[in-house]
């Protein structure tokens, strides 16, 4: 989708996974704030996007628009746009492409001229799209297409950029007609922080129990579903796999660098999730990782393929769940190299040999031997070089954010 924006994935953060409903100016101007503070906004972390709940009961009965509601916005929607704005950062609001949002707040479906141009107005600069409530308008990708091809002209004819991040949850295989119309679009129901591999949540089918719980999925789900879906995405045209957890309560410190690597490695939005006014070092060392938001950064624009996905059994044999799996990714960069990410989803350690002919061959060449030639290799997370490769990420106090790339040469591994 060629609007000139997210030429990289976008970055920023957003209010509902750590806030959900309970959100106000104040709640928002303090993460800008503390984005800020924090030097995130240097780091690309652009984007303060109010999420669901902003909105008052009804729309004005002369214009037409959605206010704010009164009581978390005293100050109406311009004022905290403008104040972030003078924060050097960017505004986002959201809606649904629907009668009401997720929250059961007022949605834009049929009104989207009305709304765009009144954020326009307002000078937001993205715009986060639901799928709730949609009057039966899915189920073929040609409604889905409909209705967020409908806001996707509206935000155009504003005048004003304003990035467009669809969010129909894979519904209607978003990936199929999206590229045209929208700079991102989520493939999953909407993340929390567990890797459950089994999560039986996701996908959901059982719409009473959807309704219950929640159309929710596990990190673990969520790269699953994007493995495909590597090829569908390009410059201003991304998959979502959906906000960050990183900081929330829930994951461990080495599930936390595997869920920003693969966000990254994916090309994926990195929007922030957590509390970024009472961040701890660990989190903000993993959001910070300049090595890491280089990937995202590449110009290729190409996300990740997965090389193999292998089961691993289980050393306790008391243990009733399946002993999980370990997968290869990889990533070729601009200027040559490559970036691979070892992944392991089983409960135990497990030590990988990965063998540099099948990271390593390029087609290009005849005769290809990777493993007879020389490599300089970096891990991202600790600096160092490695040998056989140890899936489990490097413990907190091996991490160096610092450390400079070093040249060394590894022979024949396999
Ligand atoms: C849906 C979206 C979430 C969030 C909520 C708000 O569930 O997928 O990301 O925006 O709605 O109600």
């Amino acid at each position: 989708y060629n609007n000139g924006l997210a030429r990289t994935p976008q970055r920023g953060w957003n209010t509902w996974n750590s806030y959900g409903c309970s959100i106000s100016e104040d709640v928002i101007l303090d993460a800008a704030q503390a984005i800020v503070d924090e030097g995130l906004d240097r780091l690309g972390y652009e984007y303060v996007i109010i999420d669901d709940c902003w909105q008052g009961a009804r729309r004005d009965n002369d214009t037409g628009i959605i206010p704010a509601d009164a009581v978390r916005f005293p100050n109406g929607l311009r004022h905290v746009v403008e104040r972030i704005h003078a924060l050097g950062l960017k505004a986002g609001i959201y809606s649904s492409a629907g009668t009401m949002t997720c929250g059961r707040r007022i949605g834009s479906l049929d009104h989207e001229t009305t709304d765009a141009n009144a954020w326009a107005a307002d000078g937001f600069d993205y715009l986060k799209y639901d799928n709730c409530f949609n009057q039966g308008r899915s189920g073929t990708p040609d409604l889905s297409h409909a209705r967020y091809d409908a806001m996707s002209k509206a935000l155009n004819q504003t005048g004003r950029p304003i990035l467009y991040s669809m969010c129909n949850w894979g519904e209607d295989a978003p990936w199929l007609f999206a590229t045209e119309i929208a700079n991102s679009w989520r493939m999953s129901g909407d993340i929390y922080p567990s890797f459950d591999r089994d999560d039986d949540r996701c996908p959901c089918t059982d719409i009473t129990q959807c309704k219950l719980h929640g159309y929710h999925c596990s990190i673990a789900k969520i790269l699953e579903f994007a493995a495909p879906l590597g090829q569908k995405a390009y410059p201003g045209a991304w998959n979502d796999l959906d906000m960050l957890e990183v900081g929330n309560t829930g994951l461990s410190l080495d599930e936390s660098l595997v869920h920003f690597s693969m966000w990254a490695m994916l090309k994926s939005p990195l929007i922030l999730g957590n509390d970024v006014t009472a961040m701890t070092n660990q989190t903000r060392a993993i959001i910070a990782n300049t090595h890491v938001l280089a990937l995202s950064d590449d110009p290729t624009g190409s996300p990740a393929i997965r090389l193999w996905k292998k089961p691993v059994s289980s050393s306790s044999s008391s243990s009733s769940s399946s002993g999980g799996n370990v997968q290869l990714w990889k990533m070729p960069l601009d200027n040559g190299t490559y970036a691979v990410a070892a992944v392991n989803l089983s409960p135990e350690a497990h030590t990988l040999s990965i063998d540099f002919d099948d990271v390593f061959y390029d087609e290009h060449l005849e005769n290809d031997d990777a493993a007879q030639r020389s490599w300089d290799a970096f891990d991202l997370w600790s600096g160092v070089d490695f040998h056989t490769f140890d899936p489990t990420p490097a413990p907190y106090d091996r991490i160096r954010l610092d450390a400079s790339p070093f040249s060394r040469s590894i022979p024949n591994i396999t």
